[in-house]
């Protein structure tokens, strides 16, 4: 295995066993030929960089089918909103260009449609794509990449802003994207991306942070490694609530601006927690171990007690979550949801059936696994009645 960034050979500090897509939402005529690939994880300690072994190629995972939709989410709304204020405020003018990367259905983008800022979004997924379009938000049907720029040529050397959450992480061939924010960016332009962050998954063991699409979980060390050999300079950093721990990265050309002292912060504050070597991946493989056994004895024992339990959300996490663990339908009965593209198909792997969020209450669990810990407050605020009848959540991290 090889790092994606410098070509180095890598050998992995864990494996998490044969795992199928995340978001390999399928029906029952599918489960014999259900893809599944060995998931690695291995550490460049040269870059402090966090990274799948193997990975299933972006084409077979952003497919024409790929279920996630980021306005979903109530909280992630809001947060699109407060993020494209924070850009607009900070990093734009009247005539400014504005690229997002991986813009799903126009969720942050939506945000500038009354302004005079001209942008753009690119999205692989083909219904996603269009659903964006048929919003008027203007988007290309395509991966960000170097083969994509001529298509463009207004943006190049020309677009003040670059922006992408949750993204910069899902893309294998991490170079070509730098290159093609270096062909678009203009002089003194910003890359800003907001992305998992590894210093929160180290803290609470949220191993479900790894599947197919999170190629990479990157750390501040990481990031100001990886965009000082493309000639960039990691300028500051922000801590975001979103997705369980994330952090916010702007970087911009070398030299061009003063980086903030957040940067120097974070940084030592992780070479003090070893999360620049590979020590701390040995402590979290052990905390990995630990999680499931109790995650297992817990379900288990509730399974003693006559307990009925089902999942909540089938977030992509929890695929990580499932097959790692063993979970199947002896344990968990169903897993709700509220994504139309995901209600009567099966959990991918384990085969759980995944049904409307209105099941939630009319099957009466006992238990509920949040597999959507990360939204937890949007969701335990709509779920009050759950826990009036008596009902019980879980979580294999602190909820
Ligand atoms: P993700 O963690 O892979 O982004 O997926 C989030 C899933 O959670 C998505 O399928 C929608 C689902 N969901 C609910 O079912 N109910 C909710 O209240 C929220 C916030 C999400």
């Amino acid at each position: 295995m090889n790092c994606k960034i410098t070509n180095s050979k890598l050998d992995p500090f864990m494996s998490f066993g044969k795992m199928p897509l995340a978001n390999g939402f399928i029906t029952k005529d599918q489960f014999d030929n259900e893809f599944f690939f060995e998931m690695n994880v291995c550490f460049n300690e040269n870059l402090s960089l966090l990274q799948l072994g193997n990975h299933p190629k972006p084409e077979k995972m952003f497919n024409i089918d790929y279920p996630f939709y980021t306005s979903s989410s109530r909280a992630m709304i809001k947060h699109f909103s407060e993020y494209a204020n924070w850009i607009k405020k900070n990093f734009l003018h009247e005539d400014s260009k504005l690229i997002e990367i991986g813009s799903n259905d126009g969720t942050l983008l939506t945000n500038f449609k009354s302004t005079s800022v001209d942008f753009l979004g690119f999205e692989p997924s083909e219904t996603i794509a269009k659903l964006a379009n048929d919003n008027g938000i203007k988007t290309i049907n395509s991966f960000f990449c170097k083969k994509e720029v001529d298509k463009i040529n207004k943006f190049k050397g020309n677009t003040d802003v670059i922006c992408a959450s949750n993204v910069i992480c899902h893309i294998p061939n991490l170079p070509d994207t730098i290159e093609t924010v270096d062909i678009l960016l203009s002089n003194k332009g910003f890359f800003i991306f907001e992305e998992p962050y590894l210093g929160s998954m180290f803290d609470k063991t949220s191993y479900d942070q790894i599947y197919d699409e999170h190629i990479f979980i990157f750390s501040v060390n990481s990031v100001k490694k990886i965009f000082n050999l493309f000639d960039f300079d990691l300028i500051d950093v922000i801590p975001q609530n979103t997705h369980g721990g994330s952090m916010r990265y702007v970087v911009a050309r070398k030299g061009k601006n003063e980086i903030k002292g957040s940067v120097k912060k974070y940084t030592e504050k992780e070479n003090k927690l070893n999360y620049d070597n590979i020590k701390s991946c040995f402590e979290f493989k052990l905390n990995c171990e630990e999680s499931k056994k109790k995650t297992l004895d817990q379900l288990n024992q509730f399974k003693k007690e006559k307990k009925i339990i089902c999942g909540y959300a089938a977030t992509s996490k929890s695929t990580t979550i499932l097959n790692y663990c063993g979970i199947n339908t002896t344990v968990i009965d169903f897993i709700c949801d509220t994504t139309k593209q995901k209600i009567g198909k099966y959990s991918p792997g384990m085969h759980i059936p995944i049904v409307s969020a209105s099941e939630f209450q009319s099957r009466s669990p006992d238990i509920a696994y949040l597999f959507a810990w990360n939204h937890k407050n949007e969701i335990l605020k709509k779920e009050t009645k759950f826990l009036e009848r008596g009902g019980k959540w879980f979580s294999h991290v602190e909820i």
